[in-house]
């Protein structure tokens, strides 16, 4: 079976086609990046016209290196949840068109989930089920217990901030470049950094939570950098300066990169370990997402899966970040167990769970 899928939930234009679930015919993926870096993050008027401006060439490019004709495709499948509304409408649209005019079935995807299938593109031992399921991305942060790659119940999730996005404002912090993670990443590696420089908070919430957060992570950089803001003055009192921050050297920047790095990746380890404990028969762990890149986070769960005597499978760089290729794979596995929509899929933008 042959499908395209579609991509464009966020500032990538990606379109792929994909052979019998796993194999990778073509992965086209046209990257905004750099345009909204301008502005220190996404701005969903612009993505939604570069994703207008973009479709058409990247569906061009995906069918012609795949080297099949648009006719002999079994199924479109298309990310439409969660993501900017009006970044979703662009692919959506498009997908709709090609499944009417060509008269092939339409697959609707959640975007979240596709991104625990990437570990099986071109892989050949795909995890075992059931397994644990982490996504850390831009915007997500979620574990999942997955009982097959299409039957997800979610653990936990972030109650603010995604982790992706906490470090991209990290990095903002830093005066470091949008978006952040790789560059707080490279930081990090530096033999020199320091990553207990400061003690960052590494939140757990209550003892049995599956939940994130990364809101206090976030402030307590922000004052180990800047400083703390002055308290309140008092009337009649002298108004007191809190504590001025050390001057940010090019060496603090680097150990609070290592430092902020260590907490966050901490925590996301401290609730995969509390899901392992209360989930005791789940054989394999499963990262997705642009986090999943991450230096420290690859290296943190090959020891939390090989304590808990699990297989780890983190997918390979280039489908860690949005692709379309795992919106492919995911659609092709949902249309073998007979899952199929219509012309009245909507553009939505929270995830399914
Ligand atoms: O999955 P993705 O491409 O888009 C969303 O669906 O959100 O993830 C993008 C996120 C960004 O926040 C980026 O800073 C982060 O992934 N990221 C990283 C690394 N590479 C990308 N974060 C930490 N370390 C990295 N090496
Ligand atoms: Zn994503």
């Amino acid at each position: 079976m042959i499908v395209l899928g579609i991509e464009s939930s966020c500032d990538e234009t990606a379109a792929a086609v994909i052979e019998d679930s796993t194999i990778v015919r073509s992965s086209v993926v046209a990257s905004q990046t750099e345009t909204h870096a301008e502005y220190g993050g996404v701005v969903p008027e612009i993505a939604s016209r570069l994703h207008e401006i973009n479709i058409l060439p990247v569906l061009k490019q995906a069918i012609d290196e795949a080297g099949v004709e648009l006719e002999h495709i079994d199924a479109i499948v298309v990310g439409h949840r969660p993501g900017l509304v009006g970044s979703l409408l662009v692919g959506l649209s498009a997908a709709k068109a090609l499944s009417w005019s060509l008269n092939k079935p339409l697959i609707g995807v959640d975007h979240v989930h596709a991104h625990l299938y990437a570990p099986f593109l071109d892989a050949q031992d795909g995890p075992t089920f059931p397994a644990l399921g982490l996504v850390i991305s831009g915007g997500h942060t979620s574990l999942y217990r997955m009982d097959s790659p299409t039957k997800l119940t979610r653990l936990g999730a972030t109650i603010d901030d995604a982790i992706g996005e906490a470090f991209d404002k990290a990095a903002s912090i830093l005066d470091l470049p949008y978006p952040g993670g790789p560059h707080i990443d490279k930081l990090a590696q530096d033999p020199d950094a320091n990553d207990r420089l400061v003690d960052f908070p590494i939140s757990r919430l209550r003892k049995d939570s599956l939940d994130f957060s990364y809101s206090g992570l976030k402030t307590a950089l922000l004052y180990a950098a800047k400083g703390k803001p002055n308290p309140p003055k008092l009337p009649g009192k002298p108004q007191r300066i809190a504590e001025p921050a050390p001057e940010l050297t090019t060496d603090r920047v680097r150990d609070l990169a290592a430092s902020f790095q260590r907490a966050a990746v901490r925590a996301l380890t401290i609730k995969a370990q509390r899901a392992l404990d209360t989930n005791p028969d789940l054989t394999s762990i499963i990262i997705g997402g642009g986090v999943s890149a991450n230096t420290r986070v690859r290296s943190e769960f090959a020891k939390l899966a090989q304590d808990n005597d699990c297989s780890l499978h983190i997918p390979e760089m280039k489908y860690c970040v949005d692709n379309a290729a795992m919106i492919g794979a995911l659609g092709s596995v949902m249309f073998e167990a007979g899952h199929c929509d219509d012309l009245t899929l909507a553009a939505t933008p929270t995830t399914a769970c």
